[in-house]
């Protein structure tokens, strides 16, 4: 079976109840918990800040992957790095300086990934890869759960990895939007080393089964 890691997205999670959806990840003890972070203006959606974020953080050690998809990310990283995110994703298309967001998020401690939209060429970030700890590739237009995967993001994903073990690079190569059972696999098969997964999880009639199916689809 192909080694992989799991990074569940809440944003599809009962959040009337989020201390639940953490309890429950934090039991099926997966390797990252996504937290989608929208601003209403880079995408056509808001969902939560720092403030909610803060509360959870004391209910696991598992490590939060936070996807910023907010235009300005330097305006507000300290509150992110404040209310406990270990890896934060700033999107390439939300600002011009991700050298200098780079050089903020690492100065204090904090892992620091590069997400691209489906639309924007991965050799956009070429320069970058020796630096990145995350790279984020996003296989549905960012915004919204429950999308269909765009299988053509795979090629995206196979050049990161070709790249990663030819070069050495650290990065984790993460893939964001419409996996499930049946996308999945693809994921890994192209070189994925991690994947998010919200609505296959959390709109699963029991999401703890779910991961585990999900973990089981790798042969
Ligand atoms: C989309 C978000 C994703 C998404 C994942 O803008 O970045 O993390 O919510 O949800 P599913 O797995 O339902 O596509
Ligand atoms: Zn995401």
């Amino acid at each position: 079976m192909k080694k992989f890691m799991l990074s569940p997205s809440i944003l599809d999670a009962d959040f009337s109840r989020l201390d639940s959806a953490i309890k429950l990840l934090d039991t099926a003890k997966v390797d990252f918990i996504h937290l989608d972070i929208m601003d209403g203006h880079f995408v056509p959606n808001i969902s939560f800040g720092p403030k909610i974020i803060k509360p959870l953080r004391a209910l696991t050690k598992i490590p939060f992957d936070t996807h910023l998809m907010i235009s300005a990310p330097e305006k507000y990283l300290d509150g992110f790095i404040d209310a406990g995110s270990d890896y934060i994703t700033v999107h390439y298309e939300a600002s011009k300086d991700m050298l200098g967001l780079m050089k903020s998020i690492k100065a204090r401690g904090v892992k620091f990934g590069i997400s691209i939209k489906p639309g924007t060429p991965v050799e956009t970030l070429y320069d970058l890869l020796p630096e990145l700890d995350l790279v984020l590739i996003m296989s549905v237009e960012p915004g919204f759960g429950g999308q269909k995967f765009m299988i053509a993001m795979l090629e995206k994903v196979k050049k990161l990895r070709a790249l990663k073990d030819k070069n050495n690079y650290s990065y984790i190569i993460e893939i964001d939007g419409g996996i499930n059972k049946e996308t999945l696999p693809s994921a890994i098969e192209a070189g994925a080393d991690a994947v998010v997964v919200g609505s296959a999880i959390f709109g699963a009639k029991d999401p703890a089964a779910e991961i585990e199916a999900l973990r089981a689809c790798v042969k």
